[in-house]
């Protein structure tokens, strides 16, 4: 192993899923010529099985403690609930700036001072940053373990990497399995009765609440097909041969279990975002899909994301792995017509203009609004019902850090990321296009440094709980 020192080299060499790599493997022999770019992954598999699964178990242990150590670093990952907040059904809120200040400044002293000065001081809280994937270098799908077992539970269908495990602890993720609340049948409320939609109970919980075309296209939307780590090809990442994935095995009940991939649109590979999933609530009032593809249908997005990004956006390893085409009259359409009901949840205390009733609500979300909508800025961006614009906006918060790699990540910039709707908020952590903030009240001191909006803490406080609200 010695002619090919990095770990990249060696995934390469095994033919897997590390994309991106800017050394072919004759340069990482000869070391010293010039490296060779390249866009494609292997095809050939050029070690069994059975080698690459005990040299990649092997090496689980020391890659997940660097990845744990990163995010102990970066966050307090503490249970710490807030009293009295709870999401659809049970699940608590966690509360409170999880994101760690570095040794002796505080969030008033950051926020008071100019972008270069944190830069060139190095003070902008790590937790701000580009969050990697818990192996970067290998990427792929991972899924938290509540999706894991219940899936084993109802399908038989293990969807457990040998080689990595979900890194952000669950009491920071949406509930599981999430409520299903549907544009055409408000009257119902939850329709999921607590389960997790399967391939399995789909007919008996939703015949005679769909039309035949969106019971079909929700019956597309959980079943597997092939991906990048779960196929039936040597080159995957569970220990059997395995169906693939469904999308609701992250998008789950329509909604998020936090289940995280690297974009397929970026090269090279250190470059590429980690992307945490989006709920599919509320797609019906969105005009741009994917946090930076911006995509302007459902229906291509659908079809963009079993044939495209299942694979890292490299169509000769999909028809390598199987890769199913979906057909788009009969097929993309249904699954995009059942997407297009999922609801956000009901929040009672808005009205129809999107603002609170102030019969309902209480003093604390009524300042957290007026904030909201002028000194925070944030309605300037998130406006109308759904505080959304539909558009794209790069927060340019590169300002704040010099670019430098990490866990095998470049902290690059993130250019320009489509605005997400608030509506339902409280119930999809982890926040940003890649989870890299914990809880509501980070998100709040992530926007006032990046703004420069020097929020007082009272102000802070009662943004939390206005958004709480929506
Ligand atoms: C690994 C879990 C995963 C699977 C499986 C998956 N998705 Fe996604 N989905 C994501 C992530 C992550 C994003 C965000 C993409 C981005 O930011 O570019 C996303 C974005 C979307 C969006 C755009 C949402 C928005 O708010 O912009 C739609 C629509 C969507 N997925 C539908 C599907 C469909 C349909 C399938 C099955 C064919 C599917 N997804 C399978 C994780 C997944
Ligand atoms: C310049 C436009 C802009 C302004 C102003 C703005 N936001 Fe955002 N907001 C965004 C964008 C863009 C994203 C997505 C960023 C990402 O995913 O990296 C976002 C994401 C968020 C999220 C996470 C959404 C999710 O689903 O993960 C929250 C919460 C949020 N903003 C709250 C606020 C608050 C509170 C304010 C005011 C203090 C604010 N925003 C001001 C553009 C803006």
């Amino acid at each position: 192993m010695k002619s090919i020192p990095k770990f990249s080299h060696r995934a390469c060499l095994a033919g897997i899923a590390a994309v991106g790599i800017s050394v072919s493997v004759s340069a990482a022999a000869q070391g010293a010529q010039e490296p060779v770019k390249n866009s494609y992954l292997p095809v050939t598999d050029s070690e069994t099985f059975a080698a690459i699964h005990s040299r990649m178990v092997a090496a689980k242990p020391d890659i997940m403690k660097r990845q744990m150590d990163l995010l102990q670093e970066r966050y307090d990952l503490s249970d710490r609930p807030a009293s009295g907040v709870v999401m659809d059904r049970a699940k608590p809120v966690q509360e409170g700036v999880r994101v760690k200040l570095p040794q002796g400044v505080t969030w008033n002293q950051l926020a008071g001072q100019m972008p270069d000065q944190i830069r060139d001081q190095g003070t902008f809280p790590k937790g701000f940053l580009p969050l990697p994937h818990a192996n970067h270098p290998e990427g792929g799908m991972v899924f938290p373990k509540s999706e894991l077992d219940e899936l084993n539970r109802q399908e038989a269908r293990d969807l457990t990497r040998f080689d990595l495990d979900f890194d952000i602890p669950e009491r920071f993720l949406a509930e599981f399995p999430p409520a299903i609340y549907l544009t055409t049948r408000p009257d119902l409320g939850d329709v999921s009765q607590g389960k997790l939609i399967t391939i399995e109970n789909f007919y008996d919980v939703f015949s005679g609440i769909l039309n035949p075309k969106q019971l079909e296209g929700l019956r597309l939307l959980l079943t597997p097909f092939p991906q990048q780590q779960f196929n039936q090809t040597n080159d995957r990442r569970s220990d059997k041969p395995s169906r693939g994935v469904a999308c609701f095995d992250c998008h789950t009940n329509g909604g998020t279990n936090g289940a995280f991939h690297l974009v397929g649109d970026i090269r090279p590979q250190e470059f590429r975002h980690r992307i945490e999933t989006p709920a599919l609530r509320g797609v019906n009032i969105q005009r741009l899909f994917g946090s930076q593809r911006a995509l302007k249908t459902v229906e291509d997005f659908t079809e963009f994301e079993q044939r495209a990004a299942y694979f890292d956006g490299d169509p000769v390893i999909a028809t390598k792995k199987g890769v199913n085409v979906l057909e788009r009259g009969s097929q993309v359409h249904f699954m995009a017509e059942f997407q297009e009901i999922l609801d956000f949840p009901p929040a009672p205390k808005l009205m129809w203009d999107g603002k609170l009733d102030p019969k309902l609500a209480t003093p604390a979300e009524l300042h957290g609004q007026e904030v909201f909508f002028n000194k925070g800025r944030c309605a300037e961006c998130h406006s109308g019902p759904y505080f959304t614009d539909n558009l794209m906006h790069d927060l340019h918060a590169e300002r704040f850090y010099k670019q430098h790699m990490e866990n095998g990540m470049m902290m690059a910039r993130d250019g320009a990321i489509k605005t997400f709707p608030l509506r339902g908020i409280k119930d999809t952590p982890p926040y940003l296009h890649d989870g890299r903030l914990l809880t509501l009240d980070d998100t709040v001191e992530y926007f006032n440094l990046v703004l420069g909006t020097k929020l007082t803490e009272q102000e802070k406080k009662d943004l939390v709980a206005f958004m709480r609200a929506l």
